[in-house]
C-alpha cells in the first residue's frame, strides 16, 4: 500500500510518499520562512501563492525520488484542514486532480491527526497514547484512542506554546521564529534571576494559558530598557526564564493529563510530544522527567517529522486507507476542524480550539 501525502496548510509546501510497512519512500519540504520573515509572521496570501507556485514541482520530485509513477499509488492524501484556507485549497485541489485522473481514492487528512499519528510511523506506538501537541498554532493534550477517535483533555485558552516563544522573542528583540532563537539565547542565561508567572499550574483541568506570561515579560523588558537598550546578559537571562516558565507549564499540565488519561484508558502506552516546540531540548528534558515519574516511555519523533511535513499526512493516509476511511471529491477544505468535536471549550477560551 503506497500513499502520496501533500501538506500546504501553513508555511511549508511538502510532498511525501510512504508505504504501509512504515517506510518513507520520499519526502520533500520547501519552507517559506524567508518569504514571511520580513513580516515577523505568516502572511496567508503570500503562503497560498507560494504553495501554488511550487507544489507541482515538489510532487514530481517526490515521485522521482521514490522511483514511482502516479499509477503505482494506492491513494492520494492531502491536509484538508485546519489551517490557512488558501493553502489548504491548493493542496486539496491538487490531490483530488491526481486521484481523479488515476482513479484512486482521495483522503482528506486532519493536519492535527497527521501530527498525532506520526509516532506510529516512527516508533510503532500502540493505541491508546497521550499526545502533547505543541506548535505555533496549537497547544493541546489529547488521548489518541484509535484513528479518528480522539479525546481532548486540555487546550490553550489564549496563545499556543509556539506563539509564547515567538511573541517573547519579539519582545526580547530576537528573530522570528522565536523558539530556536530563545533556546539559543537561553544557553548563556540564568533562569533564576527573574520571576515570571506559571499560568494554570496546579489546576485540575490540564489547560494552558500563556498571555499572562507575555504581559509579565513585557513589564520586565520595559523596566530594564528604561535607560537604554536591553543588555546582552539581561536578554539571555530573560530568555532562560521564559523558556523555564513555559517548560514548567507544559510539564505540570502534562503530568495532570497523564493521571486523567490513565483513568480513562488504563493501557496508556506512551507520552508522545509533537509540533515544532517539541524540538526544544530543555522542554524535552522536562517532559522526560514527567514521563519517568509516571513510568511511561516518552516518544518524540525526529525534529523534521515534528514540524510540519507531508510524511505525516501520507502516513495518516495509510492508516485511513487500511481502515477504508476515504473521502469523496466533494470534500470541502476546512479552516477549522477540531479532532475532538465534543470537547468543551476551555474555561475563558477565546477563538482557539
Ligand atoms: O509545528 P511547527 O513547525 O508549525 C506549526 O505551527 O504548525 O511549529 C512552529 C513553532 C514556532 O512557534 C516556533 O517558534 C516553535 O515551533 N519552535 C520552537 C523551537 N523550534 C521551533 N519553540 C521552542 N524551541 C525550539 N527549539
Ligand atoms: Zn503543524
Amino acid at each position: 500500500m503506497i500513499v502520496l501525502g501533500i501538506e500546504t496548510s501553513c508555511d511549508e509546501t511538502a510532498a511525501a510518499v510512504v508505504d504501509d510497512r512504515r517506510q518513507i519512500l520520499a519526502e520533500v519540504v520547501l519552507s517559506q520562512l524567508e518569504q514571511h520573515r520580513p513580516y515577523g509572521g505568516i502572511v496567508p496570501e503570500i503562503a497560498a501563492r507560494s504553495h501554488l507556485d511550487h507544489l507541482d514541482r515538489l510532487i514530481a520530485e517526490a515521485m522521482r525520488r521514490a522511483g514511482l509513477s502516479f499509477a503505482d499509488l494506492d491513494a492520494i492524501a492531502a491536509t484538508g484542514g485546519p489551517g490557512l484556507i488558501g493553502g489548504v485549497m491548493v493542496g486539496v485541489t491538487m490531490a483530488k486532480a491526481i486521484a481523479a485522473v488515476q482513479q484512486r481514492p482521495f483522503i482528506a487528512v486532519n493536519h492535527l491527526e497527521g501530527h498525532a499519528l506520526t509516532a506510529r510511523l516512527t516508533d510503532d506506538v500502540a493505541f491508546p497514547f497521550l499526545l502533547l501537541l505543541i506548535s505555533g498554532g496549537h497547544c493541546q493534550l489529547l488521548v489518541v484512542e484509535e484513528v479518528g477517535r480522539y479525546k481532548r483533555l486540555g487546550t490553550t485558552v489564549d496563545d499556543a506554546a509556539g506563539e509564547a516563544f515567538d511573541k517573547g522573542a519579539k519582545l526580547l528583540g530576537l528573530g522570528y521564529p522565536g523558539g530556536p532563537a530563545i533556546e539559543r539565547a537561553a544557553v548563556a542565561g540564568n533562569a533564576a534571576r527573574f520571576d515570571l508567572p506559571r499560568p494554570m499550574v496546579g489546576r485540575p483541568e490540564p489547560d494552558f494559558s500563556f498571555s499572562g506570561l507575555k504581559t509579565a515579560l513585557r513589564q520586565r523588558v520595559a523596566a530594564l530598557t528604561a535607560g537604554g537598550p536591553l543588555a546582552v546578559q539581561d536578554r539571555a537571562d530573560l530568555a532562560a526564564t521564559l523558556q523555564a516558565a513555559i517548560a514548567d507549564c507544559l510539564a505540570d499540565r502534562t503530568g495532570r493529563a497523564i493521571a486523567l488519561a490513565r483513568a480513562r484508558s488504563p493501557g496508556l502506552s506512551a507520552l508522545v510530544a509533537a509540533g515544532g516546540v517539541a524540538a526544544n531540548g530543555f522542554i524535552r528534558a522536562r517532559l522526560q522527567e514527567i514521563a519517568d515519574a509516571a513510568d511511561l516511555p516518552l516518544v518524540v519523533p525526529p525534529a523534521r517529522l515534528c514540524t510540519d511535513n507531508a510524511t505525516m499526512i501520507a502516513w495518516a493516509g495509510v492508516e485511513r486507507l487500511r481502515r477504508g476511511l476515504v473521502d469523496g471529491l466533494d470534500f470541502a477544505p476546512r479552516p477549522r476542524w477540531p479532532l475532538d468535536p465534543e470537547a468543551p471549550r476551555a474555561i475563558g477560551a477565546g477563538v482557539k480550539a
